[in-house]
C-alpha cells in the first residue's frame, strides 16, 4: 500500500548505469542516498526527488540528464507520472485510479493503511507518575497527554504495550503527611497501643481534602524546621522498611489517593495497565545494590553509596586560575547515589531496581519515561547505571522522552491569577465549562460528557500538536476554537460527517476519484498515514496532528465544493459517501491514537 515504497522501487530499477555510484560491494548496494518525499508544491506533483542532483556531483554530467535518463528507464505504467524538471529535479505524480486504488484498499484494511512494524516489540510506557498523597496540579498533564498516546500510537503500529504508572509512593512526602498528619492528632488510634493488627483501625477523618492541606503545610515547614524534616525522613525510612504502624497507615494513605489519581487520569481518557509504583521495586532494591556492590561498580563516598558513571573523555578539566582553587570540570556527570548516608533509597535506586524488576517480570524490548525535561539528568544517570550492571540487556532501548513546559499567555509557566500552582481539576474543570458555553452557542445544553470530550480533545490536541520538546502555550480559546489547527474542529468534521450519512438514503460504493477536490482527499489520507511513522521514530504526536487537522481541511473544502446530499447522479453521489467514511474513518482512528474521543454530534 505505500506509495512512497513503490515510487522508490521505481526510481531505482530506472538508475540503470547509475545503479553503480551506490554500490558497496559487487552486487551489494545502498540506496539510503534515494529520497523520495513528499512535494512542497502539490500544484506541480505529489513526490519529488533530488536524487539526479547527487549523482550529478560524483558523475560529472548535468543533473537534468541524469533525470531524463532515469525517467527514460522507468516503464510507463498508469500509475505514476514522472517528469524532469529543472536544474535536475524528478517530479511524481500518482494517477487518480492509483489513488482511487490507494483508498479501496484502506477501505478494506482493518488497519486503514497505518503502517505496521516489521518486528512486533514488546514496549513499555512509564508515565503519568503522580506522587501519592500529593494533589496532582498542572505540571500532572502532559505526561499522561503524551505518555498515553505514544501508547496507542505503538499499538496501531503493531507493537504489544504495557503501560505502568509508576507512581512517587515512596519518599520523603509520605513520611512528611504522615509526621503531620501525627503531629496534629489524626493518628493517636494507631499509637496508643501496639497491635498485631493495625489493619483493623479505620483512618476515615483522612480524607483527600484533610491529606491536600496536610502535605502543603508539612512541605512548607521542612524548610523551616530541621529536626522537623529530619523526623520526617526517619518516618519515610519506616514506610520503606515497612516498619508498623507507620507501613499500614501508609499503605491506607496509599489507597485512596491512588482511587482519586485514577479518576482524575481517566477524565483525560488516560489509563494504565499497571498502578504500580516505587514502592513495588522494594523487593528488588538489596538485590540490585548488591549487582553494583558484588561488580565492584559502587563505591563508599561520605556514608552513601555512589556509582561512577561519567565516560571517558567527559569530564574535561577546565583550566584553573589559581593553584588553590579547586579542579572544575566542564559536562560533568555526577556520581549516582544508591544509597543514602542513613541508609535510605533514592529515586535513582527505585528507578534502577524498578528496571530490574520489569525485565524479570515482562523482559521488554525498549522502556519509555515520559517526564518533563528537568528529569533528563536523572534518567541519563539511571540509564547509565542500568547498563554499566548489565540490569538492562545491551540490546535493550531505555528512552527518555522530555517534554517542555505548558505556559500562561505571558510565556511563564501557568499559573493562578494569584500566582499559585494552578491545580489539575481545575484546568480540567476550565476546560469542561468553557466547551459548554461554547456548546451552548451552538443549541447544545446540559451534556457535560459531551463537553468533557470536546474539553479534552481541546487541551490534547493543543499539547500534541506541538513537538513534544517544545514548551507551549496554553490558550484554551484557540484550544476550543471549532474551526483551525484545534481537536474540537477535528471532532466537528467527524460529527459533519455522521448528519450527512445519516441523512443519505443510499448507500456507499468504491471510491473512483472524479474531481480535484476528492483528488485532494485520498493524497491527505496518504499523508496522514506516512505520518504515524513520522511519530513513532520521533516519539512526538504532532506530525499527525498537522496531517489530521490538513485532512479535516481537505474535507471541508470538499463539502464547500461538492453538494453531496443533492447530487442527481446516484452513482456519483454514492462514491461521495465512500469518500466521506474514508474521512470519518481515518479522522476517528487519529483522534483515538491521540486519546480524544471522537463524538456522534457537537
Ligand atoms: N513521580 C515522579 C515525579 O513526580 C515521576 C515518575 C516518572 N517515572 C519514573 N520511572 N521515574 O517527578
Amino acid at each position: 500500500m505505500d506509495l512512497n515504497f513503490k515510487i522508490s522501487t521505481m526510481i531505482t530499477e530506472g538508475l540503470g548505469e547509475y545503479r553503480q555510484e551506490f554500490a558497496t560491494e559487487p552486487n551489494c548496494y545502498n540506496f539510503s542516498k534515494l529520497v523520495v518525499s513528499f512535494s512542497n508544491r502539490p500544484e506541480l506533483c505529489d513526490y519529488q526527488t533530488n536524487i539526479a542532483m547527487i549523482i550529478s556531483k560524483s558523475v560529472g554530467q548535468k543533473p537534468i540528464d541524469i533525470a531524463n535518463k532515469i525517467i527514460s528507464n522507468i516503464k510507463p505504467n498508469e500509475e505514476f507520472e514522472f517528469f524532469a524538471v529543472e536544474p535536475g529535479f524528478i517530479n511524481i505524480k500518482v494517477t487518480d485510479k492509483r489513488l482511487s486504488k490507494y483508498a479501496n484498499l484502506v477501505m478494506n484494511d482493518a488497519k486503514l493503511g497505518v503502517p505496521q512494524v516489521h518486528y512486533q516489540r514488546i514496549v513499555m510506557f512509564d508515565y503519568g507518575g503522580a506522587n501519592v498523597a500529593k494533589e496532582l496540579h498542572v505540571g500532572h498533564l502532559r505526561s499522561p497527554i503524551v505518555g498515553e498516546a505514544l501508547k496507542r500510537l505503538h499499538i496501531a503500529m503493531g507493537n504489544k504495550t504495557i503501560s505502568d504508572v509508576h507512581l512517587g509512593d515512596y519518599g520523603l512526602q509520605m513520611g512528611l503527611t504522615i509526621l503531620q498528619l501525627k503531629e496534629d492528632g489524626y493518628l493517636d488510634k494507631f499509637f496508643k497501643d501496639i497491635t498485631p493488627n493495625y489493619d483493623n483501625i479505620s483512618l476515615d477523618e483522612v480524607t483527600l481534602d484533610l491529606l491536600n492541606e496536610e502535605y502543603p503545610k508539612a512541605s512548607k515547614r521542612k524548610d523551616v524546621d530541621e529536626a522537623f524534616k529530619k523526623l520526617a525522613d526517619e518516618y519515610t525510612l519506616y514506610i520503606q522498611h515497612h516498619k508498623e504502624p507507620y507501613f499500614t497507615i501508609y499503605n491506607k494513605i496509599r489507597k485512596l489517593s491512588v482511587a482519586e489519581i485514577k479518576k482524575n487520569y481517566e477524565l483525560l481518557n488516560t489509563t494504565f495497565d499497571f498502578y504500580l509504583g516505587e514502592s513495588d521495586s522494594y523487593p528488588y532494591i538489596d538485590e540490585t545494590v548488591k549487582i553494583f556492590v558484588d561488580k565492584k561498580l559502587a563505591r563508599e563516598s561520605e556514608g552513601a553509596l555512589v556509582v561512577d558513571i561519567a565516560r571517558e573523555g567527559e569530564h574535561v578539566a577546565i583550566p584553573k586560575k589559581s593553584p588553590d582553587e579547586p579542579q572544575r570540570y566542564k559536562n560533568p556527570m555526577p556520581p549516582a547515589i544508591i544509597k543514602k548516608y542513613n541508609g535510605g533509597d533514592l529515586y535513582a535506586t527505585t528507578d534502577i531496581a524498578t528496571i530490574l524488576m520489569r525485565n524479570r517480570t515482562f523482559k521488554p524490548h525498549e522502556i519509555v519515561y515520559i517526564t518533563d525535561n528537568r528529569q533528563s539528568g536523572h534518567f541519563e544517570q539511571v540509564f547509565r547505571c542500568a547498563k554499566l550492571a548489565e540490569i538492562s540487556p545491551e540490546g535493550q532501548k531505555l528512552t527518555h522522552v522530555a517534554f517542555g513546559t505548558m505556559n500562561g499567555k505571558d510565556g511563564k509557566p501557568f499559573k493562578t491569577r494569584a500566582g499559585g500552582t494552578v491545580k489539575y481539576k481545575d484546568v480540567i474543570g476550565m476546560l469542561i465549562e468553557s466547551a459548554e458555553k461554547k456548546l451552548a452557542d451552538n443549541g447544545i445544553v446540559g451534556d457535560k460528557e459531551l463537553a468533557r470530550k470536546i474539553g479534552v480533545s481541546a487541551m490534547k490536541f493543543g499539547d500534541l500538536s506541538n513537538t513534544v520538546a517544545k514548551d507551549y502555550v496554553f490558550d484554551i480559546d484557540k484550544f476550543l476554537a471549532f474551526d483551525g489547527k484545534t481537536g474540537p474542529y477535528i471532532q466537528y468534521t467527524i460529527a459533519r460527517i455522521n448528519s450527512i450519512l445519516s441523512k443519505a438514503n443510499e448507500k456507499m460504493s468504491e471510491i473512483l476519484i472524479s474531481s480535484e477536490e476528492e483528488r485532494s482527499i485520498v493524497l491527505a489520507v496518504v499523508k496522514l498515514n506516512s505520518s504515524y511513522k513520522v511519530c513513532y521514530d520521533s516519539y512526538s504526536l504532532n506530525a499527525l496532528c498537522l496531517a489530521a487537522y490538513d485532512l479535516a481541511s481537505a474535507f471541508s473544502t470538499f463539502y464547500n465544493n461538492c453538494k453531496i446530499l443533492s447530487e442527481p447522479n446516484l452513482e456519483r453521489k454514492k462514491e461521495m459517501l465512500g469518500i466521506c467514511t474514508l474521512v470519518k474513518r481515518c479522522l476517528e482512528k487519529a483522534l483515538y491514537v491521540l486519546g480524544i474521543d471522537a463524538v456522534e454530534k457537537m
